[in-house]
């Protein structure tokens, strides 16, 4: 029996979906414990692209079962399409996927309360996905959310409808709730076959000696409480919720393999203390196709972070990382590693907390030689220039993790297996 967590350890979008498809294969459970459709997990299989947001990538190996746990946020109109888009693709989902009972529903209103907040704040917004995450976690902490197994319950349902609605102050009129239970009653008429309590389902497995693979949606760095607040997603992106997310006891979680890309991206808003406003954060940016795949927006670009990379290695407890998109790097002329930051004349012992303290640090880097060469086709180490390999080497040093993988393209066979040195 083992499990092992794959989690995002920067601002999302690290390429996790493919550590987890190159480790899935061997998962007899894929689970997801937070976050919602906000996350866009693509990946690249024998020349088709798939783009998961709710089903785990698990899905698509055959020996795999697939867990949406309680702490996941569920939009049943768009796992409903998800789900359907993939069946058309040829992938079985009977007797696969198993949605917790007690997930909470992200519904219509939650959008338009997740829109409306953002375009009110205006300098202070978060530049959400404007998926209703937030709305929707935050009704579960106020105890007026409408949870997947409500679905079972029509009479229940439309009561907790109408206090949904009351409680945000919002109209709902006779002919709107119709339509609205209607349009439910027919969701949950093809999602009720996945409805289970996951975590009886993963303690067993656990015992029985299956091995769970958790993945992370989003980053370290948009954790509600340790990210960058209020810059944040709304959910715990870190190992520690994986217990909260599942019902599984911490101690079933037997390794975490945390994935960093090897230079630092953000979407929205917040402080990013080594973000490239210039060319060679374009040159990145084209390079590593770097736009969103749930909201297409522009990435923001940086070099990698060696300090906010220490934070969340020891806050996650890594066993490993993994650094994906290394060859993205070929060609970037100017390639530099912050080793530190400086706030005024003092040089700081750790990630603030802080937003205000975060966004005036000064990055202290280091200079790393660039490399020219195409790397996407290197199947070893050694395979690797000099200065691809003392970047990496940095890396390891000052993240203080041993590096297990490296990505050097999309494909799973663009993968490179370090057999750790330390
Ligand atoms: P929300 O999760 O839609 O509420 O957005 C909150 C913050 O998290 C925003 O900065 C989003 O851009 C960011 N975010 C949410 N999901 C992802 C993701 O999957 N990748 C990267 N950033 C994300």
């Amino acid at each position: 029996m083992s499990s092992l967590a794959v989690l995002g350890c920067m601002w999302g979008d690290e390429a996790k979906a493919k550590i987890v498809d190159y480790l899935g294969d061997k998962a007899d459970f894929v689970v997801r414990f937070q976050g919602g459709s906000n996350a866009g997990h693509t990946i690249h299989n024998q020349g088709q692209k798939y783009v998961f947001h709710s089903v785990p990538s698990g899905i698509l190996y055959k020996q795999s079962k697939c867990v949406i746990g309680p702490g996941v946020v569920i939009d049943p109109f768009s796992l409903k399409a998800e789900i359907d888009a993939l069946k058309k693709l040829g992938i079985a989902f009977e007797n696969r996927l198993f949605i917790d009972e007690r997930a909470p529903l992200v519904l219509p209103l939650h959008q338009i309360l997740d829109s409306g907040t953002e375009d009110k704040l205006g300098k202070q917004k978060i530049g959400t996905t404007r998926r209703g995450i937030g709305p929707a976690y935050s009704d579960l902490a106020s105890r007026v959310a409408i949870r997947f197994g409500d679905l079972a319950y029509p009479e229940w349902l439309e009561d907790r409808l109408l206090n949904l609605y009351k409680f945000h102050n919002e109209k709902l009129s006779a002919a709107k709730l119709k339509s609205l239970l209607k349009e439910l009653a027919e969701l949950y008429a093809d999602l009720k076959d996945f409805s289970a309590k996951t975590d009886e389902l993963l303690y067993e497995a656990y015992l029985s000696g299956a091995f769970i693979l958790f993945e992370g949606a989003q980053g370290t760095l948009l954790d509600i409480s340790f990210g960058t607040y209020p810059y944040v997603t709304s959910s715990n992106t870190i190992a520690g919720g994986i217990s909260i997310g599942t019902g599984l006891p911490p101690r079933m979680l037997d390794r975490t393999l945390g994935v960093y890309k090897a230079y630092s991206t953000r979407v929205g808003e917040g402080p990013f203390p080594t973000e490239l406003k210039n060319e060679i954060g374009d040159r990145i940016r084209t390079q590593g196709n770097e736009f969103g795949s749930t909201t297409g927006r522009p990435r923001r670009v940086g070099y990698f972070d060696a300090v906010a990379a220490a934070y969340t290695a020891r806050l996650n407890g890594l066993d490993a990382i993994a650094v994906s998109l290394l060859d993205v790097l070929s060609g970037i002329s100017e390639l530099k590693i912050c080793t530190g930051y400086w706030l005024g004349n003092k040089r700081l012992e750790s990630f603030p907390s802080h937003p205000l303290e975060l966004s005036k640090v000064e990055p202290e880097y280091l200079d790393c030689v660039p490399w020219d060469a195409d790397i996407s086709g290197c199947k070893s180490l050694s395979r690797l220039p000099k200065a691809a390999r003392d970047y990496l080497d940095v890396i390891q040093d000052l993240v203080d993790r041993p590096i297990e993988l490296v990505s050097v393209g999309k494909d799973r066979n663009q993968t490179i297996k370090i057999k750790s040195k330390k």
